[in-house]
C-alpha cells in the first residue's frame, strides 16, 4: 500500500514515515519545509533502508497535490501538514485558519478527484480545553481556547460533515497528548526553533546550554507537587498508533476518534528530575507564575484505541527523556532557519 504523508519531513511526520516503511507500506510524502528540512528524507530512508518519494511543495498548492496522485496511486493520506504553535496562532489567527482549514480541503477535493477516501488527521488533545472531567474520553464535549486548538476542532468537523455526506470515506481522527522523545538512533526528532513554547524542548535546551534556566509556570496548581501534570507519550509510540489506523480502516470502515496516550500523568518537576537523572545533567529552574491558558492536568483515557486498535504504549517516561537529550547532542550546533509565515 501506498501511503501519502504530508508534513512527513516534520516532528511526528517523520517518525511515522520511519513506522510505515518498517512495517512494509511505501511513502510518499509532501511537506513544503516551512517547518523542517529538508535533510530529514535521507535519515528517514538511512535509518530503514527504504527509499522514500518527496515532494517539496504545499498542501494548499491544488496543481502541486494533483500531480502527486497523478503520479502516484495513493490508497491512504496520513496529514500533518499544519501549523501548530498555540502561542503563534493567538497572534496570526487568520494564517493559521487559511493554511491548516484550506488545506485540509484542497487535499480532501484532490482526494475525492482521485478516488482515494482514507485519510487519517492528527488532531489533538487541546480540543479538550479545560475540561474539568479528567481523564479525558473520546466522548467528551469538545471546546478550545485558542485558534491551532479551534482549527484541530474545526477540522474534525468538516471530515466529520464529509463522512456524513459520503459513507465510503473512512476517516480516522487522531488526538495527541503530549509528544516526546524521538527514535533511538539520533537522526530524527524535534527541531525546536528559537524560544520552545512546550517543555522537553525547553529542558533539552537548558540541559545543552542553550538556554539559562527554565521557567515553571506555576508551582501552585492542586496537584501533588504544585505543577502541571501531562501525559506523555513516546514519539515513537505515537507513531506506530498511525499505522494501527491504518489497520483499522483496511478491515473496518467508517469514522473512528480515538486518544492517543499514556493514561500516565507525570508533573513538570517529575520530567525535570526524570531528565537529570537519566542523562546525568542539570536543569536549573525557577518557578514563575501560571502560563494562561494553562490547565492544572491533562490526561488520557486511552482505554478505546487499546480495545479498538490495539494499540498500547510501550516506552518510558526514562526513554522519552534519554532519546530527547540524545537527539539534542547528536544535532548540536546544527542550525537550521524556520521560514516565516
Ligand atoms: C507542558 C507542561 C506547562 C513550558 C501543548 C499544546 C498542545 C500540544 C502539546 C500540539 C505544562 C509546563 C511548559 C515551559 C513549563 N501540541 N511548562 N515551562 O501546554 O500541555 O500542550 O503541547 O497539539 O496542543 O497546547 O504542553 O509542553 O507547553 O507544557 O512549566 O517552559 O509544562 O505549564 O504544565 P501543553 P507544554
Amino acid at each position: 500500500m501506498k501511503i501519502l504523508v504530508t508534513g512527513g519531513t516534520g516532528y511526528i511526520g517523520s517518525h511515522t514515515c520511519v513506522e510505515l516503511l518498517n512495517e512494509g507500506y511505501e511513502v510518499v510524502i509532501i511537506d513544503n519545509l516551512y517547518n523542517s528540512k529538508i535533510e530529514t528524507v535521507d535519515y528517514i530512508e538511512k535509518i530503514t533502508g527504504k527509499k522514500v518519494k518527496f515532494y517539496k511543495d504545499d498542501c494548499c498548492d491544488k496543481e502541486a497535490l494533483r500531480k502527486i496522485f497523478k503520479e502516484n496511486k495513493i490508497d491512504a493520506v496520513i496529514h500533518f501538514a499544519g501549523y501548530k504553535a498555540v502561542g503563534e496562532s493567538v497572534q496570526i489567527p487568520l494564517n493559521y485558519y487559511h493554511n491548516n482549514l484550506g488545506s485540509t480541503i484542497i487535499l480532501c477535493e484532490v482526494m475525492k478527484e482521485f478516488n482515494c477516501k482514507n485519510i487519517i488527521f492528527s488532531s489533538s488533545a487541546t480540543v479538550y480545553g479545560l475540561s474539568k472531567r479528567i481523564p479525558f474520553k473520546e466522548t467528551y464535549k469538545l471546546s478550545t481556547t485558542n485558534p491551532y486548538g479551534t482549527t484541530k476542532m474545526f477540522i474534525e468537523r468538516i471530515l466529520t460533515d464529509l463522512y456524513e455526506s459520503d459513507k465510503d470515506w473512512n476517516i480516522v481522527l487522531l488526538r495527541y497528548f503530549n509528544p516526546i522523545g524521538a527514535h533511538e538512533s539520533g537522526l530524527i526528532g524535534e527541531e525546536p526553533n528559537g524560544i520552545p513554547n512546550n517543555l522537553m524542548p525547553y529542558v533539552v535546551k537548558v540541559a545543552t546550554g542553550e538556554l539559562e534556566c527554565l521557567s515553571i509556570f506555576g508551582n501552585d496548581y492542586p496537584t501533588k507537587d504544585g505543577t502541571g501534570i501531562r501525559d506523555y507519550i513516546h514519539v515513537v509510540d505515537l507513531a506506530r498508533g498511525h499505522v494501527r489506523s491504518l489497520e483499522k480502516i483496511k478491515k473496518d470502515k467508517g469514522l473512528f476518534i480515538y486518544n492517543l496516550g499514556t493514561g500516565e500523568g507525570y508533573s513538570v518537576l517529575d520530567i525535570v528530575n526524570t531528565f537529570e537523572r537519566v542523562n546525568n545533567v542539570r536543569v536549573n529552574y525557577k518557578f514563575a507564575p501560571r502560563r494562561k491558558g494553562d490547565i492544572a492536568i491533562c490526561l488520557a483515557d486511552p482505554t478505546k484505541a487499546e480495545k479498538e486498535l490495539h494499540f498500547k504504549t510501550t516506552k518510558t517516561l526514562e526513554e522519552m527523556c534519554r532519546d530527547s537529550y540524545n537527539y539534542a547532542v547528536k544535532n548540536r550546533g546544527q542550525k537550521w532557519k524556520k521560514t516565516n509565515i
